[in-house]
């Protein structure tokens, strides 16, 4: 379904090196007063994802920890502007955008990435890269009933799906891989925003990246 080739980024770049500074992740993380990590948020169109996102960021910020959002609305804005919702194209924009955490994770940043990204595959690359990096890197399955979903409706996108007018959306008639092993479950049809965002902090608390 996804294309290796596309998913390994076959490097195109040759004679290049990599070069390291003089002032280290542990540097940083003096600096901030935290370490940096990622936070993948996973799920439906219309599941929670980047409301749940706002509202730990502002959490996190009013806690003194320094945290931004990479959304995949407002990042297929720039970044990833020339990507459609075909199956290689959204493997390619989780492979940038996981590389997108990665960096912002080394710098120090509490990274909170909301984007759909349905195959489990792509995560688990993503997940890749962080913990070779040995970066922190927490899936969070905003699970929320496909019904839910597609009752909000925030941008009337299920509404189009279903009217044929949208072809290819994630499910109606493109797949969504349910995470098979995330480390945090958000049941946001059971949750209000605010708990949900709470359930998050507790999960950087225990994994000591923000302290209690
Ligand atoms: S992903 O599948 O590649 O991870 P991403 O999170 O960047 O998707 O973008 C999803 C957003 O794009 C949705 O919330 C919705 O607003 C919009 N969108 C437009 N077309 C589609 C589609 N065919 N499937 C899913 N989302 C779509």
């Amino acid at each position: 379904m996804t294309n290796e080739s596309t998913n390994k980024a076959t490097n195109q770049s040759t004679n290049i090196q990599w070069h390291d500074g003089e002032v280290t992740r542990e540097d940083r993380a003096k600096v901030l007063g935290h370490k940096g990590c990622t936070l993948w948020l996973t799920g439906l169109s219309g599941s929670g994802k980047s409301t749940v996102g706002v509202a730990l960021e502002q959490v996190l910020n009013a806690r003194g920890v320094l945290a931004y959002r990479l959304d995949g609305d407002n990042v297929r804005h720039g970044l990833n502007a020339n990507l459609g919702f075909g199956a290689d194209d959204r493997t390619e924009n989780i492979r940038r955008i996981g590389e997108v955490a990665k960096l912002f994770a080394d710098a120090g940043v509490v990274t909170i990435s909301s984007f759909i990204s349905p195959y489990q595959k792509d995560r688990d690359q993503v997940r890749k890269i962080h913990e070779d990096a040995g970066l922190t890197f927490l899936e969070v399955f905003i699970n929320t009933p496909i019904e839910i979903c597609e009752q909000r409706d925030p941008k009337g996108l299920y509404k189009k799906a279903r009217a044929g007018e949208i072809k290819g959306f994630t499910g109606i008639d493109d797949p969504y891989e349910v995470p098979v092993n995330p480390e945090i479950e958000v049941k946001t049809g059971e949750l209000g925003v605010e708990e949900a965002a709470n359930q998050l902090v507790e999960a950087l608390q225990e994994s000591g990246i923000v302290r209690r």
